[in-house]
């Protein structure tokens, strides 16, 4: 099985040493860092923006995985683009005309995602996989970092690569909310290949250590 791709949530950052945090994870093996914008209606709380985006965007080697968890992403998307993200995830949720949403996330040079709170079927992607680059299944009820994995998370994405599979798509299947080491394996094996890992990583006594455990996880 090829090693997954870890995507540590900067969330979960001790924001009074912020320099030093981006330096482990410009030193860690993490493929990502994961970037979740909360407008305090989409969800109830609010994290950061674009001030903490330039940050990023300047001291982090690693591609920024940008989630945004807001009711109009469409009004913003111009904006992250040009702030530096690789990635930008929209609320399924949150879109009343996802393939636009979508196709104008690629035209802005980014790759497109799709993130699904718990509760969101994915048979609503099935027309929308041709613009899709990566899938963000929410294995906790988006807002908060440290909150329980929702067991459920496994079955859906099992049907999400198989769903995946039989379209002949190659959009990758990212999970976020609880992801720790006692989970990861059994993650990967359902079909994901990409584990963002806010407590698990941030707050391990040595979060470099963690973000290389997750990756070389026994996937057996
Ligand atoms: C939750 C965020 C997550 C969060 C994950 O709404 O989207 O990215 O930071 O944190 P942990 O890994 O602590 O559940
Ligand atoms: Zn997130």
């Amino acid at each position: 099985m090829p090693l997954p791709a870890i995507a540590p949530s900067l969330l979960a950052a001790d924001f009074a040493h912020l320099d030093r945090e981006l330096e482990m994870i410009n030193r860690s093996e993490a493929d990502y860092l994961h970037f979740d914008v909360m407008d305090g209606e989409f969800v109830p709380n609010i994290s950061f923006g674009f001030p903490l985006l330039d940050v990023a965007h300047k001291l982090c080697k690693k591609p920024l995985d940008v989630h945004l968890m807001i009711t109009q992403p469409d009004r913003y998307l111009d904006a992250f683009a040009k702030g530096g993200a690789a990635i930008i995830h929209v609320h399924y949720e949150a879109c009343q005309h996802l393939h636009r949403t979508l196709t104008h996330i690629r035209e802005l040079g980014c790759q497109a995602g799709v993130a699904l709170n718990p509760h969101t079927p994915i048979i609503g992607l099935e027309n929308v996989l041709e613009q899709l680059d990566v899938v963000l299944i929410m294995s906790v009820n988006p807002g908060f970092g440290g909150q329980s994995f929702i067991p459920h998370t496994l079955t859906k994405i099992a049907q999400l690569k198989q769903m995946l599979r039989a379209n002949g798509s190659s959009a990758r299947i990212e999970v976020d909310g609880g992801v720790a080491l006692d989970n990861a394996a059994a993650l990967l094996r359902a079909g994901a290949d990409t584990l963002v890992a806010g407590s698990s990583v941030f707050k391990a006594d040595n979060p470099e250590a963690a973000i290389r455990d997750l990756k070389h996880v026994d996937q057996t």
